[in-house]
């Protein structure tokens, strides 16, 4: 597995790493054992990173990940990297106190079985908090006190990133950006790269439209984000398909598929895309081993030429730009 050095990270990390919200149950029917498969066929096809957050199955992801690496024995080999600020109820600034921050990281650590965390990422919170400096101290306060490492955040807006951007020890930013969401390619993996900031690709193939698998008749199971959230009904737009309306996404993938090179799939060349873009890593979800596998062997995706790179970017313009440039 390729693996990128991110410098405020203070380590390297895998190119390619797995999210597991799926593995949380919270929309996928995964099962424990599932679970465990899913991240043993990651770990064995050479993933050293785990994307969770303490929300995903209320617990059940942390839970799983912190299962795996005890059985497995190698725990140090890996980082994983979770989230927090959503268990707050209400979900508001205020609730991102100190206090809240001491409480939901030690209850991630146990549930991960470690005694400092990898990398803690603020999960999505109201734009004000990226830039409130009492929050960042905040951070700064776990970090002495061994409960985290380092500090990153999660984000719905280029512009909430280019916040967090500010704060002089930021390790990571973790961004929707895919072949369909290239706007942090112009205005924050630059400055990212300056600044030593590694950036997470989430949601690297649009919630699986970037595999070329669906088609207009494609339904969802009833507890799949993919049906419930459509209309940005329950969580933001952008976490679902991207914000791309799904009948143009699946337009849109049909166009990226005629690019793909005899012996690899859609999704690896979306992945090696954004390889080739330069992000520190990327977290595609997975909900089976031969998934988490692909996903996995698209590190080796070979660069791909200009006029495809060109192609990629006109089927952005025209299908995706209206859609999402101003909007995110
Ligand atoms: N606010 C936040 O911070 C936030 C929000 C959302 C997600 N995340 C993180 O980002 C991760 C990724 O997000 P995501 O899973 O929603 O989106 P994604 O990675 O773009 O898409 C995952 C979906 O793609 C399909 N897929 C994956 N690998 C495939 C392969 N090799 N071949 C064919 N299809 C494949 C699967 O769909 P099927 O189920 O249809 O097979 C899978 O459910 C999450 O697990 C989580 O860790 C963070």
């Amino acid at each position: 597995m390729r693996t990128t050095t991110v410098p405020r990270l203070g380590r390297d990390i895998s190119l390619v790493g797995l999210g597991t919200w799926q593995l949380g149950g919270d929309w996928a029917t995964v099962g424990d054992e599932a679970a465990q498969e899913v991240l043993a066929a990651a770990a064995d096809a050479g993933t050293r990173l785990f994307d969770t957050a303490d929300v995903y199955g209320d617990g059940r992801s942390e839970r799983a990940i912190g299962r795996f690496l005890a059985e497995r024995g190698d725990r140090d080999e890996f980082t994983v990297i979770t989230k927090m600020g959503r268990r707050a109820e209400p979900h508001v600034p205020e609730a991102y106190t100190l206090d809240n921050f001491r409480r939901w990281t030690d209850r991630s650590r146990e549930l991960l079985g470690v005694e400092t965390l990898d990398l803690v990422q603020l999960h999505c919170p109201p734009t004000p908090v990226y830039s409130d400096e009492r929050v960042f101290d905040d951070l700064r306060v776990l970090v002495d006190e061994g409960r985290i490492a380092r500090f990153g955040v999660s984000v719905e807006l280029v512009d909430e990133a280019l916040a967090a951007l500010e704060q002089p020890d930021l390790a990571t930013i973790q961004i929707i950006v895919n072949i369909f969401r290239r706007k942090p390619l112009e205005r924050v993996l630059p400055l990212a790269a300056e600044r030593g900031v590694g950036i997470i690709a989430r949601l690297p193939l649009a919630s699986g439209l970037l595999s070329g698998k669906y088609d207009e008749h494609t339904t969802f199971a009833p507890e799949d984000h993919r049906t419930w959230n459509r209309d940005g009904r329950l969580m933001n737009i952008g976490e679902t398909f991207s914000g791309i309306p799904f009948e143009v996404g699946v337009a849109a993938a049909r166009e990226v598929a005629a690019l793909t090179p005899a012996g690899w799939a859609t999704s690896q060349l979306a992945l090696g895309w954004l390889a080739q873009m330069g992000v520190a890593t990327m977290i595609p979800g997975a909900s089976k081993p031969s998934q988490a596998r692909a996903n996995a062997e698209a590190a080796e995706f070979p660069e791909l030429a200009p006029e495809a790179l060109a192609r990629l970017e006109e089927i952005y313009e025209e299908y995706c730009r209206e859609h999402v440039h101003d909007v995110f």
